[in-house]
C-alpha cells in the first residue's frame, strides 16, 4: 500500500528492523514504524480509512499525544516502551467489540509470558499487571460504518527506569525489564501479534466462552474496585464480558463495558462513526 506523501513519513530503518521480526500469519503487517508521532491510534485509523488491510501495524518509538482508556493520556519515555496499533476488521457486530478488548488482554498477557517467563494478571477489563503493577495497557477504538474497523492499541512498559514514573504512577506501574531485562521490543511485538491473531481467531470462530475462561484464569478477582463513590469486590467476569461485583451490603451488580462513564472501571471500544 503506497504511503501518502501528505502524511508523516515512516522511518525506513526502524520499519525494516521491526518488519524483520514479524511473525507471519494473517495479522502481522504490513508495518510502518516512526520515531515520533502524536498517537499510533490516529495514524492507524487514517491508514485503515485509506484501505490498510487487517493486520496493518503502526509502531512508534515515542508518542506526543498517546491515548489511554477513558480519555486519559498514555506517556512513555522515548524508546522505552513497545507502542503500537494494529488494524482489525472483525466480522462482529459493534455490540460485541468489547469482547475484542478482553481477548486482547489475554493475548498481551500470553505474549509477555512467552518471552519473559512471568505470568501477568489482568485487571478488568484489560490492564496487564505484574506484581500488582501495570505493565501494559490496551485501547480498542472502533469505527462503525461501511467498512467497520477496530484499532487495537497496545502499550507495554519495557525498560522504563523505576525512578522515571510520573508521581501518580509511582507504585502503580512497572516495566518488563524489572523481571526480564533481556526482552527486546521486536521480540515482544512478534509474540504479542502472534497471540492477537490466535485470540482474535478464537473469538470469531468459537465465541466469547474460551476468552472468558482464559481471562478468568488471569483475572484479579477478589480485589476491591472503585465504583464511582462506592467500592465493591470484583467477583467474576460475566458471560457478556461485564465485571460482576459484590457490594459491601451483599448485593451484586454487573458493570458493563463502556467507554464514557465515570461510574465504573469502564472499558472498551470508544466507538465513533465513519462518514459514508
Ligand atoms: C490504557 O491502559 O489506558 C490504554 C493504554 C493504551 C496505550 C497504547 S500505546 C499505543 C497506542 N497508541 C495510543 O495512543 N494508545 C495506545
Amino acid at each position: 500500500m503506497p504511503w501518502n506523501p501528505g502524511e508523516l513519513a515512516p522511518d525506513p530503518g526502524l520499519t525494516r528492523s521491526f518488519t524483520a521480526c514479524l511473525p507471519g500469519g494473517r495479522l502481522a503487517g504490513p508495518l510502518r514504524a516512526y520515531h515520533s508521532v502524536p498517537s499510533t491510534q490516529t495514524l492507524a485509523r487514517t491508514w485503515a480509512e485509506a484501505g490498510a488491510p487487517a493486520g496493518a501495524v503502526v509502531l512508534a518509538d515515542h508518542q506526543t499525544a498517546g491515548r489511554g482508556r477513558r480519555g486519559r493520556a498514555w506517556t512513555a519515555l522515548p524508546g522505552r516502551a513497545l507502542l503500537f496499533s494494529v488494524v482489525l476488521r472483525p466480522c462482529l457486530p459493534p455490540a460485541r467489540w468489547p469482547e475484542i478488548a478482553l481477548a486482547a488482554g489475554c493475548a498481551v498477557a500470553e505474549g509477555i509470558e512467552s518471552v519473559a517467563g512471568v505470568a501477568p494478571q489482568l485487571k478488568w477489563p484489560n490492564d496487564v499487571l505484574l506484581g500488582g503493577r501495570k505493565v501494559a495497557g490496551i485501547l480498542a477504538e472502533g469505527v462503525v460504518g461501511r467498512t467497520p474497523v477496530v484499532i487495537l492499541g497496545v502499550g507495554v512498559n519495557v525498560s522504563q527506569p523505576d525512578g522515571a514514573w510520573p508521581p501518580e504512577l509511582h507504585d502503580r506501574a512497572t516495566a518488563l525489564a524489572a523481571v526480564a531485562p533481556a526482552v527486546t521490543r521486536p521480540l515482544l511485538l512478534a509474540a504479542i501479534l502472534r497471540r492477537i491473531e490466535t485470540w482474535h481467531g478464537i473469538l470469531l470462530d468459537e465465541g466469547f466462552g474460551p476468552v472468558r475462561t482464559a481471562w478468568r484464569a488471569r483475572g484479579r478477582l477478589g480485589d476491591r474496585v472503585r465504583l464511582g463513590v462506592e467500592e465493591a469486590v470484583a467477583v467474576d467476569l460475566a458471560p457478556d464480558g461485564g465485571l460482576v461485583v459484590r457490594r459491601d451490603d451483599g448485593t451484586s451488580a454487573v458493570i458493563l463495558c463502556r467507554d464514557d462513564g465515570d461510574s465504573g472501571p469502564g472499558p472498551v471500544p470508544a466507538v465513533s462513526a465513519q462518514k459514508a
